[in-house]
């Protein structure tokens, strides 16, 4: 499939493209959306810019960075190989029932001019992608997007067969209703709000499909209670909310009311239990967002705290603890 950027070559002049090329850079190397202030002005002017360049020719750019909450800009800044290491993987069932409403709705969809059967928003390092990759029909067209190049570069490295950008789920680098289903694993809650919501709304063609998947933690089970404990005292410190968490079910807050999308079916399935030796475990805490803003001797004292309360934890195999996830699936339709 060819790349996305490749099509720039085609429709852009040399010099707009060198220019574009520029731009993209200078956005990249001032990093994602977090300032504020002249800065974020400048910034703002540049990528309207190279939005509405983009948007007049209809073809999807290389870079498209809009708005990004702080911590999910820092947490998933770097760290893409510790992360696609330390956070489980999907189950078959909810993959499967993932590859059902993205196949139905694309057949239900022929004929509307789609670009894309599946765009994936915040695809991090792929744990998704490569498992919907191995069960969809080949020649359905998938665009994974990701505002981390660290978290993108993982994802290119696995060879799937897929168009990749860099992109925020503000600045969906596509025209109007031209996409079947948009995806977003472990990563909607960073970007639920309404205006988010309106830029999901205007690429999905009518009657498109969101579907949102997450492995959730069972904070409630033993050990894991005191992990929650810290994890407050860790969003306290880094100035977060632990609305932020996927748990608190912030994220329903605007989808529920919206016009735009109604709910066609929630299930919570089984999840993938992370099972490792102590250390493995608290590899997986060092991949959350809260914990990759904390300084590194910070983190350090904290992951210390954990081992201890893992050390002292009546009755646990430190060479096999588990860790037990549910997974929860929901896909709402658009209206
Ligand atoms: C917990 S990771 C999930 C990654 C991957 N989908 C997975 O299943 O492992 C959340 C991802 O959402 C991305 N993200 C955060 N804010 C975003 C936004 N406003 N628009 C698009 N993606 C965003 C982050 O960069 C990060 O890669």
């Amino acid at each position: 499939m060819a790349a996305v950027g490749s099509l720039l070559v085609q429709c852009l002049s040399r010099s707009r493209l060198l220019n574009l090329k520029m731009t993209v850079s200078c956005v990249c190397s001032v990093g994602i959306n977090i300032t504020k202030g002249h800065q974020l002005m400048s910034q703002n002017i540049l990528l309207s810019r190279l939005h509405t360049a983009l948007f007049y020719s209809n073809m999807a750019p290389e870079s498209s960075i809009g708005q990004i909450r702080r911590q999910a800009a820092l947490g998933f800044k770097t760290g893409g190989d510790n992360y696609d290491a330390h956070r489980p993987s999907y189950t078959d069932e909810s993959v499967d029932l993932i590859v059902s409403e993205i196949v139905a709705t694309s057949e239900a969809a022929v004929g509307s001019g789609l670009k894309y059967d599946v765009l994936e928003l915040g695809a991090g390092t792929g744990k998704l992608t490569e498992r919907l990759c191995k069960k969809l029909p080949s020649h359905l067209k998938y665009l994974a997007t990701e505002p981390s190049e660290n978290f993108l570069e993982v994802l290119k490295s696995k060879g799937l067969n897929v168009d990749v950008a860099i992109a925020t789920a503000d600045r969906i680098p596509l025209a109007d209703n031209t996409v079947g289903s948009v995806v977003c694993a472990q990563s909607f809650h960073w970007f639920s709000s309404k205006d988010n919501l309106d830029s999901i709304h205007r690429v999905l063609t009518p009657g498109g499909k969101l579907i949102l998947i997450w492995n959730m933690k069972q904070f409630s089970h033993g050990w894991m209670a005191a992990f929650y404990k810290q994890r407050e005292e860790v969003v306290k410190k880094i100035g977060g909310s632990m609305k932020d968490l996927v748990n608190s079910m912030e994220w329903r807050k605007d989808i529920d009311v919206s016009e735009d999308f109604k709910l066609l079916w929630h299930r919570s399935l089984p999840g993938i239990n992370f099972q490792g030796n102590i250390e493995e475990i608290l590899s997986n805490f060092t991949t959350v967002s809260a914990y990759q803003l904390l300084s590194a001797a910070e983190r350090d004292a904290f992951i210390d705290q954990l081992r201890e309360i893992l050390k002292n934890w009546p009755g646990l195999d430190l060479n096999n603890i588990t860790m037990p996830y549910t997974t929860e699936l929901f896909v709402f339709i658009a209206q």
